[in-house]
């Protein structure tokens, strides 16, 4: 560490790719036709795409060279086995199935261990997670702490699960829970860290209760840089010695690649038990490909390998969680209200308390995602009442929070793409007053947020 201020990018720029500026009657037509929803536009309408942090990375020179060792065999190849080998250096369970992304791996395990009856607690069950669980017939329950689910409250590791919840509900449930999940970090509540303390405990309420420990690990190198941040007794371990600590405690992981294994798609799903895998792997079969390569090429399964060592550099973890930072404290400091403390992928507009005067059933996330893309051409994504505001019924109910996630590509955009995006926010949070609220024209009966038609109010 030095005394520097100022975020330098690890990396400095080998392939460019061109964005395009738009004006705002381009994009006013651009909204029109996508009747309003960010999720129908061009992408390349987009200036700065914060949509999501999920295979949208820049892969590094080396990766792009791994490629080139991609081996293509249907069964044993060689890239099979630089994968398993870089997976299990960081997550050493017994059996490592590969698939194409994480709701394969989610899909495969909850087909086998999920159904009617079953309960599966979560600190909080990303939606796929949860979707997947629901799609067997089994519940899915979020047992996050009281501060993960209060947008303003500090607390070093709002992704912690209520160790007393926990506890209670496996008592209650006894039997039916297969398996306790923990998501590291917790996207949906913000991308917030677990500590290793919490996972510790967590391990010994499942030993107690006689439950497997499942880890969403989609973003563990960013949760371990936290733990080594605002841990006691952390700071002086490396990333892969905290990656380690954290795989002990667990019995198995399903893994999105396209998040911390610096990847553009890839996933695994891990584990211990040696009859759970031979299940896992008929499924694998079934619906992925043979167990050497799951869902992936040979070249993908390299470049997560090699991603796999490049997302535990402290050089680029570092990097990567200030600059979140960097964006939240200057939204933070301009007065624009968000979730804090920040989280390592994102940050999270409150646009409820930016926008006061459209009640949450008049969508005030989706009414601030669509100015900041008419404003600025940039592209975030509701996290809200749209999203979650549907019940199974038909009926409407305000989500639990009306938030606009800004998801941060990895090592994709610079610093002055970030004070591009800061100024244009702290604009449009300048002119809230002025913002209406949308109703839905049209709408399919499920996760209607990707494809829904909102007119403005
Ligand atoms: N678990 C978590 C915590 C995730 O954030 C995601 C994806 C998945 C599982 C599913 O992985 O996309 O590879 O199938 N999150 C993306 C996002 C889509 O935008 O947050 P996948």
């Amino acid at each position: 560490m030095n005394h520097w201020k100022t975020i330098v990018e690890p990396f400095r720029i080998h392939s460019v790719e061109p964005v395009r500026m738009t004006t705002v009657d381009e994009r006013d037509a651009a909204l029109r036709t996508a009747g309003n929803n960010l999720f129908n536009l061009h992408a390349a309408d987009v200036l700065i795409d914060l949509l999501t942090d999920s295979g949208t990375g820049a892969m590094s020179r080396d990766q792009w060279a791994a490629l080139q060792h991609g081996d293509e065999s249907y069964a044993g190849s060689p890239s099979w086995f630089v994968f398993l080998q870089a997976v299990q250096e960081l997550f050493p369970f017994r059996h490592v199935i590969p698939t194409h992304q994480g709701r394969a791996a989610e899909k495969i395990l909850f087909s086998v261990i999920g159904g009617p009856g079953k309960v599966i607690p979560n600190n909080t069950h990303f939606d796929t997670t949860r979707a997947n669980v629901e799609a067997t017939g089994a519940q899915a329950v979020d047992l996050v702490i009281p501060e993960g689910r209060d947008p303003s409250a500090l607390h070093p590791f709002k992704g912690n699960m209520d160790i007393g919840a926990l506890d209670a509900f496996l008592a209650a449930h006894a039997g039916s829970v297969p398996v306790v999940f923990v998501t590291i970090t917790n996207n949906s509540g913000g991308g917030q860290p677990v500590s290793l303390a919490n996972l510790h405990e967590v391990r010994a309420v499942c030993d107690r209760h006689g439950v497997p420990l499942f880890l969403d690990g989609c973003r563990f190198a960013e949760n371990a840089w936290f733990i080594k941040l605002r841990e006691p007794g952390q700071a002086d371990r490396s990333i892969p010695d905290i990656v380690r600590e954290i795989a002990s405690l667990a019995d198995g992981m399903t893994m999105s690649a396209k998040k911390d294994g610096l990847a553009n798609i890839g996933g695994w799903l891990a584990m211990n038990d040696d009859g759970l895998a031979e299940a896992c792997r008929n499924l694998l079969i079934l619906t992925e490909g043979f167990p050497t390569y799951g869902g992936l090429a040979g070249r993908d399964l390299e470049a997560i390998a090699q991603g796999l060592r490049e997302v535990v550099a402290e050089d680029y973890l570092r990097y990567r969680i200030r600059s979140t930072a960097y964006l939240g404290e200057a939204l933070h400091a301009a007065g624009v209200p968000l979730v804090r403390p920040f989280g390592g992928h994102a940050v999270y507009l409150d646009a409820r308390a930016l926008l006061p005067h459209i009640p949450p059933l008049q969508y005030p996330g989706q009414a601030l995602a669509v100015a900041l893309y008419r404003e600025g051409g940039i592209r975030g994504c509701e996290i809200g009442t749209v999203m979650f505001g549907l019940r199974p019924d038909g009926t409407e109910t305000p989500g639990p929070m009306d938030l606009v996630r800004l998801a941060i590509p990895r090592r994709t955009y610079t610093q002055s793409h970030m004070d591009y995006v800061i100024e244009v926010v702290t604009y449009v949070a300048a002119r809230a007053a002025d913002l209406r609220g949308y109703r839905i024209s049209q709408a399919p009966p499920a996760l209607r947020h990707f494809t829904a038609r909102f007119e403005s109010l």
